[in-house]
């Protein structure tokens, strides 16, 4: 008999590191806050959203994703969403996350900066209280947008450094490369930020070559596309840069074909640095207990295995050195049950 099975990974404590806030709305929410906020949508129902969650890459999925956004306009409604994400987290023993938001998909549309940050940021604070939840927030920059408006949004952001950790790029990768966003990345660098971003998910092993040494990142966002280059890997893995995969969406974005395909457990085999998120979970089947399943169900996720990916999320995250060491407690406590 196998010695772990699904409960005991919902009961695994968990670390997740890349997670997009607007891609936690899920349908029902987004009919309540479209009629809260008198928005029409294109569906008619619940059942009729589900079912359009068909996607054959990156784009098709953004286009419907940007879409679902506009239903979130006023601070309760980011908080709602934030909230509901967090409680997702406490039902599934999610004990540290490090989220992601698109500040210029609601600036864009004209919702204030403010509004969304103190939205998102209520909602994290209120975790950490009466959840035990802690949290480090990253902005993060659309790379389909031009430098200038990422440049904006950073400046917008210099009020709010108490409450965000660090920037992140994301949004369509083909024919968006790294450097695009050197100057944003540099400036950031210099306001104290921790930097992140997404590279090699749908993008060539040379978009992260270039966000290592010209964004000058610390931790990759997806960043699969590196088993395709052997002196790539071995950077990786000598340097432990972390990777945050995201198993469900790289199926549903056809990044694989099936997720008996998937190459995470090849990589956390050789020594990389891999984690396991959920990446838009209410669009791509999941949060973070359904990603260990089915890792489990289609790959055979061993019990050291699963343990080992979510020590790695622990040394990749941004947790202060305290809370990192009580999270490897509650971890090594719970392996020794
Ligand atoms: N924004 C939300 N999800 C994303 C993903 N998987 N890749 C790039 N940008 C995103
Ligand atoms: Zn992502």
């Amino acid at each position: 008999m196998s010695e772990i099975s699904h409960s005991w990974l919902n009961e695994l404590p968990k670390i997740e590191l890349h997670v997009h806030l607007e891609g936690t709305l899920e349908p029902e929410l987004m009919f309540e806050l479209a009629k809260r906020n008198s928005i029409p949508l294109n569906f008619s129902g619940v059942n009729e959203v589900k079912e359009a969650y068909q996607f054959s890459n990156l784009q098709d999925f953004l286009d419907i994703y940007y879409q679902g956004a506009q239903v979130l306009l006023h601070e309760q409604d980011f908080y709602d969403l934030t909230w509901a994400y967090l409680l997702k987290c406490k039902e599934q023993n999610v004990l540290h996350v490090e989220p992601f938001f698109d500040p210029q998909t609601h600036t864009d549309r004209g919702v204030p900066f403010k509004v969304v940050i103190n939205g998102i940021s209520d909602a994290l604070a209120d975790a950490e209280e009466r959840l035990g939840i802690s949290s480090k927030l990253i902005m993060c920059f659309l790379r389909h947008l031009d430098e200038t408006s990422a440049i904006e949004t950073l400046k917008n952001s210099a009020e709010y450094t108490d409450y965000i950790y660090g920037v992140g790029l994301d949004s369509s990768e083909k024919g968006n490369p790294p450097e695009k966003f050197s100057n944003v990345f540099s400036a950031a660098k210099d306001m104290g930020y921790k930097l992140v971003a997404h590279a090699g998910e749908e993008g060539p092993a040379s978009y992260i070559w270039r966000s290592l040494d010209i964004l000058n990142i610390e931790r990759i966002d997806h960043g699969i596309r590196a088993i395709d280059d052997p002196e790539l890997m071995l950077r990786l893995i000598n340097n432990q840069i972390p990777l945050t995969v995201c198993p469900l969406s790289n199926v549903k974005l056809k990044v694989f074909e099936e997720m008996a395909s998937h190459t995470i457990l090849e990589m956390l085999e050789q020594g990389v640095c891999v984690t396991v998120n959920s990446d838009d979970p209410s669009y791509f089947g999941g949060y973070m207990t359904e990603n260990f399943v089915s890792l489990y169900d289609n790959l055979g996720l061993s019990k050291d295995q699963a343990l080992r990916l979510v020590k790695n999320s622990i040394d990749a995250s941004f947790a202060p050195k305290k809370r990192k060491k009580g999270l490897y407690s509650i971890l090594d406590e719970f392996a020794a049950e």
